[in-house]
This record gives C-alpha cells, structure tokens and sequence, in this order.
C-alpha cells in the first residue's frame, strides 16, 4: 500500500500545530513576564529568524529526504561511511519524555475548562492559589484522570494514522485555534490594557537582561518550533515532494511565532486592564488569568472557557507530534502494528506522568524525586537544557557538515536564491552550534556572563 502523505495544507497545519503548543500560549507569555518584556522578546524573535528557522529546515529536509521514521531516516541520509548518525534519531525519544509532564499539563488545562464551565473559578488571588495548590499537591487522583483524558485523545487521533488522524485533527483544531485567539485579541483591543501590553511586549528595556535571559529565550526558540526531537523529520517523512521544504519551515515559523506575540499581547491586554502585574511565573494563565477574568462577570466566563478550549487545542496537536515519532519507529524498525505501538508509547509515558504528578504532591513529592528536583521538573530540565539543544545541535552538525552538498542543494537550492542558500547554510554551521554551546554551558554554571 503507498504510504500516507499529507496534502500541502495539511503538513503545514500539522507541523504548525506541532511548533504551536502549551510553549506559546503557555509559556512564552510568563517567561516574556519574567524576564521584562520588550528585550526578552527581541532576543526570542532574533533567535527565531537567525537560528530556529535555519534548523527547523535543516530537520525537515532530513525527514523529506529520508522518507521513513527519524532512526531510518538519519541513517538513509548519511553518506555512506557515516552510517552511525542514525543514532542521532533517537532524539525521537525526548518526545516521550516531554509527553510524561505535557500531557499532565494538558490535564490542568481540561480541570480549568471544566472550573469554567461551572462557573467555579476563582475570584481573588488566594482563592487562585488555593484552587491550583489544591490541583497539583493535594489531588493526585483527580490530575491523573485529565491526565489519562488527554492521553486517551492522543492515543485515538494516532491510531488513525497520518492522513485520518493526524491530518485531520489538525485541519480542525489549528482554525479553531487561530479563530479563538484573533477573536480574544480583537476583543482586548478595545481596552487601555492592550497599548500598555503593545508597549510592555514590544519596547525593549535592556537593562532587563542578563545571560540567563538569553538563555532562556534561545531555549524557548528551540523549544516552540518543536525542533531536536525529530517530529520535523517524522512529519517530513509524509509531506509531498512538490512541496517546498523551505516554504513549508518559513510558514510554520511564522504561524508560530505570529501566535505567541497574538497570545502574549492578548493575555498582558487583559492582566493590565484589571491592574496585575507581569512577573508571575508559571501561574500566570491558571492563577493571575482567571481572577482577571470572573471580574468581568458572565463575558469572563466565557472568555475563560474559549480561552482554555484555545489552550487545550493547542497542547493536544503538539502532544501528538511528540509521540508519534516514536509509534512510527516501533512500527518501521520493528514492524509494530499502529495499535500496537501506540498502545506502548501512550502507556509508557501515561505511567510516566503519575510519577510526575506524584512528585508534586505534599504526600509523596519526597518520593519522587530527583536530588532535589521534583520528578516532573527533573524530566522538564532534562529535556529543555540538555537533550532538545543536544538534538538541535545533531542537526545542525548534520545538515551543515556531515551531509553531501549535493544532496543538500538538490532540496534546499532549487527552493531558494543563492544567497539565501548560503545564509542557511553559515547559520547551520556556525551560528546556530555557537549559540546551542553557549547555551549549555551556561545552563550547567560552567559560563556565566
Ligand atoms: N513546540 C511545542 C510547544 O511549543 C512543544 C514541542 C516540542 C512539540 C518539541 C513537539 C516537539 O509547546
């Protein structure tokens, strides 16, 4: 049977719904908060366009080259000699990792929808400590049953594969997705809080930056285009050869980033209007939002529902990115069937993630920890410090050194003009290994500036 290929919009939408993720409408807006606004945001965009775009390309070119799962895939690709860069495929394990505390994130995200809907959320800043305390320490059993609920929903849009599943999820879910937060941002137009948000997201105060900042939003970039863990190359794997890469890796870098700024500007509109501040952390759409929100009655509600349903959208088609790489290497390399191999993957990292909610628990975080870390941050390190920049890094070796020139122009340079080429090509192989260093190091103290 002839394999299953995305059509253009559909690989597009799903790489875009991979990049678009609980990283941007979560994550970004409390980290830009952080970390002060405007410089932060600077530093993100600039890594974006000079280093994310150049490696997203890089991975996707890998993946449409190779045709197959990321293992196979680096291994079709490499010249021959260099065979054992196939290893470099199993980055596609990180996503199981991730996927142990994303889905427990997406969990939240469900217990929210639901405090929306019954109108339950709260309305004053220890009430929102207490709700959420009362989610993540004190009720293990209720956040591992959204926990299974967002497992379950990734292991049925998986099991039907890449055009019926994966496809088509997205092909609903990324419109929807678009539709709710443009609508939520043309709303919060009409309020004093969106120039002073404008203003916050956009005006650089760059005393505001030290080098972890830098790091942090270098990190973030790696992290939002979903780059270093082999969902590029998996999805590429079925997008159709009259597609360009290139064009493919521009669009999805800018839905993505188009989103995150949509999502921040909206949120920080509406956390202005009511007077609370930026600098919240990882509270910030489940504690500081909510208040916001049920000040402004009925209208809130629904806000708050539309708002999640958004949020919700957006982890459920990154979560599927980041397990499917691993389905399709059991079922290539080990001749799985489908069902088989989402049954192991979705059930390994499900198991995975009561260790992580566990480890936030009062009762049995001691248990589950790592040194000192809680297991659910532990596993979050792992992942956003060390092995998403090891992956990026792989590919940046990869696609800039190891590979053929001839191969990489027979892709790469038909798509574009000559200098762009070559302005890729410098940024994979200088740029974008500097800054993946630079980064590690700093993230293990060895430098600091
Ligand atoms: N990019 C996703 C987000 O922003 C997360 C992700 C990382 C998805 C890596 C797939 C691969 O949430």
């Amino acid at each position: 049977m002839a394999k299953a290929r995305f059509s253009r919009i559909g690989f597009i939408l799903a790489a875009a719904g991979a990049a678009v993720g609980l990283g941007n409408i979560w994550k970004f807006p409390y980290i830009t908060g952080m970390y002060g606004g405007g410089a932060f945001v600077s530093i993100y965009l600039i890594t974006v366009v000079l280093i994310g775009f150049s490696l997203l390309a890089g991975e996707m070119l890998v993946g449409y080259k190779g045709g197959k799962d990321a293992v196979s895939s680096f291994e079709i690709v490499a010249p021959e000699g260099k065979k054992g860069w196939k290893y470099a495929g199993f980055m596609l394990f990180s996503g199981l990792i991730i996927m142990t505390f994303y889905s427990v994130v997406i969990g939240w995200i469900f217990h929210y929808i639901y405090l929306s809907l019954t109108n339950s959320l709260p309305t004053d800043i220890n009430q929102a400590k207490e709700t959420f305390d009362n989610l993540v320490q004190f009720s293990p059993v209720t956040a591992t049953l959204w926990h299974f609920l967002a497992t379950v929903f990734v292991a049925v849009v998986l099991l039907g594969g890449v055009k019926a599943g994966i496809e088509k999820a997205n092909l609903i879910l990324m419109p929807l997705l678009l539709v709710i937060l443009v609508g939520l941002l043309g709303y919060a137009m009409s309020f004093d809080g969106f120039s002073k948000a404008l203003h916050f997201m956009f005006a650089p105060d760059w005393s505001k930056i030290n080098s972890e900042a830098i790091v942090r939003a270098v990190g973030h970039a790696f992290f939002t285009l979903s780059i270093g863990i082999g969902t590029m190359v998996t999805y590429a794997a079925s997008m159709s050869h009259k597609q360009s890469v290139f064009k493919a890796a521009m669009w999805v870098t800018i839905l993505d980033t188009l989103i995150a700024l949509i999502a921040g500007v909206m949120i920080y509109s509406f956390i202005f209007e009511y007077g609370a501040s930026a600098a919240q952390g990882p509270g910030l759409v489940f504690k500081t939002l909510p208040i916001v929100l049920t000040k402004m009655g009925t209208t809130g509600i629904v806000i708050s529902i539309v708002f999640f349903l958004a949020l919700a959208f957006a982890g459920l088609t990154s979560a599927i990115s980041l397990t499917e790489p691993a389905v399709e290497y059991f079922m290539q390399r080990f001749h799985f069937s489908r069902v088989k191999s989402v049954v192991l993957n979705t059930s390994l990292y499900f198991i995975v993630g009561i260790g992580a909610i566990l480890s936030y628990t009062k009762e049995y975080g001691k248990t589950f920890s790592i040194g000192d870390k809680p297991l659910f941050d532990a596993l979050e390190f792992s992942t956003d410090s060390i092995l998403l920049p090891l992956g990026g890094l792989a590919i940046a070796i990869f696609v800039g050194y190891v590979l053929k020139e001839q191969d990489r122009e027979h892709i790469i340079k038909h798509q574009v003009n000559h200098t762009i080429y070559k302005i890729w090509l410098f940024s994979l192989k200088f740029v974008a290994p500097a800054a993946i260093i630079f980064m590690m190091l700093n993230n293990f103290g060895i430098i600091k500036i």
